[in-house]
């Protein structure tokens, strides 16, 4: 089975072919046929975060070519796939339109089907694109716009745990970064300047850290960040910089380590955890920091710990169509009027509980 997948839900324009080619541990580069991304990162940079409506304009450029370049490069014709595959939602709503009407015009047009793919079910799923991990499993998904564990327990079945409730991970690295002058995007600026710093210098918050649950805060540790920075006068140097970078990723990993933790023990209640996958994925699981703290908490509570490689980490066509694979091969297609969504839980019974975790 061969699957067109597009992804547009944010600042990445991208598509990709997969291909269902026996086990992963094969070789996992096989599934994929082949893949091209635009990164709008240079569109978005002066502005220091995402604006969506330049994001939007940049898919309406770039997609076409895309996929013109993915079949090309594939050796395929669009009639050579089994089926279309394309983010529809959550996301910026103009993005996610640009992707879901391209692929549902593809699919009229070849007359192929359908698969509307929940994003955050792309990035849940990617970890069997990369590695034979089996149902159930725990996934932390760390991004700029997703900061939640959720239990993976099928496709289509998704439970989650805990969430975010202000900013998400990446988005608070992001936001840093700016306050500190550093260049967007924000983690990997200030993993590199946490680097030179003395994380205990500043004595910064942990927020939700040792409250029941594993949901998440993280604009008050943003803020102590702007006091701290403010205390250092107008002209900080490069070592109160640094200093701030460092603690301010201690105290996120402190916070996710804590979390983690929690997710952990909800999972092991009802599936038990030993055996089991522990798996993080979204642009934060790059940071080297929490990974080396995750593979830890996961060997001592006997969880194996995956995480896809960084390419299928980060927003990539390769998830969606895999995800779109995934579905097609059980016969979860859509109808043509399948609607974009700018918020789309992965599982239902979230929206009526939200941080629940939080109050307790
Ligand atoms: O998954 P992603 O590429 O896009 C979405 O948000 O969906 O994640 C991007 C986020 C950004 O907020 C970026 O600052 C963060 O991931 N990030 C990092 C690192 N590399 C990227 N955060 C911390 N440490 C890093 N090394
Ligand atoms: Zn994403």
């Amino acid at each position: 089975m061969l699957v067109l997948g597009i992804e547009t839900s944010c600042d990445e324009t991208a598509c990709a072919i997969v291909q269902d080619d026996g086990p992963a541990a094969a070789d996992p580069a096989r599934r994929i046929v082949s893949h091209s991304l635009f990164s709008q990162l240079r569109e978005h940079a002066p502005y220091g975060g995402v604006v969506p409506e330049i994001a939007s304009r940049a898919h309406i450029e770039h997609l076409d070519g895309l996929i013109a370049e993915c079949l090309h490069r594939a050796g395929l014709k669009l009639q050579d796939v089994d089926a279309i595959a394309a983010t529809a939602g959550p996301g910026l709503i103009g993005g996610v339109m640009v992707g879901l009407t391209t692929a549902k015009t593809l699919a009229y047009a070849a007359q192929k089907p359908l698969i509307a793919v929940n994003h955050l079910e792309g990035h849940a799923l990617s970890v069997r694109l990369s590695d034979d991990v089996p149902f159930p499993y725990l996934l932390l998904l760390v991004s700029g716009g997703h900061c939640q564990f959720l239990i993976v327990e099928d496709i289509g079945r998704y439970r989650r745990l805990g969430t975010t409730i202000d900013d998400a991970a990446g988005e608070a690295f992001d936001k840093t970064a700016k306050m500190l002058g550093l260049g967007y995007p924000g983690g990997p600026a200030i993993e590199k300047l946490a680097a030179r710093g003395d994380a205990a210098r500043f004595n910064l918050p942990r927020p939700l850290k040792g409250k029941p649950g594993c949901d998440f805060s993280f604009s008050g540790l943003k803020t102590a960040v702007r006091l701290a920075l403010e205390s250092c006068g107008d002209a900080p140097t490069e070592q109160d910089k640094a200093d701030l970078a460092a603690g301010f990723q201690a105290a996120v990993m402190d916070v996710i380590l804590d979390r983690a933790k929690h997710a952990i023990a909800a999972f092991d209640a009802q599936h038990g955890a030993s055996g089991k996958h522990f798996v993080v994925a979204g642009g934060v699981a790059a940071n080297k920091a929490l990974r080396a703290g995750l593979v830890a908490l996961s060997e001592k509570n006997g969880m194996r710990f995956t995480a896809p490689p960084m390419n299928l980490c980060t927003d990539n066509g390769a998830m969606i169509a895999w995800a779109g694979l995934e579905r097609a091969r059980r016969g979860m297609i859509d109808s043509l009027d399948a609607p974009a969504r700018a918020r789309w839980p992965l599982d239902p019974g979230a929206e009526a509980r939200p941080f629940a975790g939080a109050k307790a």
